[in-house]
């Protein structure tokens, strides 16, 4: 799967949500997540967003190691809804998301 890592969090451009063919790119509040089990790897995100903030899994920066984690549990609770779209803004976000600092600029 890829992952999308801190670089989204209150940036959310959402240039990749465009790109995706199979609508696995689903809105938190303050970032983004990849369904892991959605995704089918066509990597057509990555370079578009501008920020660099989505990685294939294995080639996630170190320091952003745990995002990987971070996309895979925001489904807990929401299991495989099969499309993005249909949900629309989700108003939460993954306790790593939600306890970064806000950007101020
Ligand atoms: Fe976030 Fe980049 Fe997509 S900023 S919303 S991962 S294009
Ligand atoms: Fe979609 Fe990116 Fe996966 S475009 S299928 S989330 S690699």
């Amino acid at each position: 799967t890829y992952v999308i890592a801190q670089p989204c969090v209150d940036v959310k451009d959402k240039a990749c949500i465009q790109e995706c063919p199979v609508d696995c790119i689903y809105e938190g509040q303050r970032a983004l997540y990849i369904h892991p089990e959605e995704c089918v790897d066509c990597g057509a995100c990555e370079p578009v967003c501008p920020v660099e903030a989505i990685f294939y899994e294995d080639d996630t920066p170190q320091e952003w190691a745990q995002y990987k984690a971070v996309n895979a549990e925001f489904f807990d609770e929401l299991g495989s809804p099969g499309g993005a779209s249909a949900l629309g803004l989700i108003e939460r976000d993954h306790p790593v998301v939600a306890g970064q600092p806000v950007r101020t600029g």
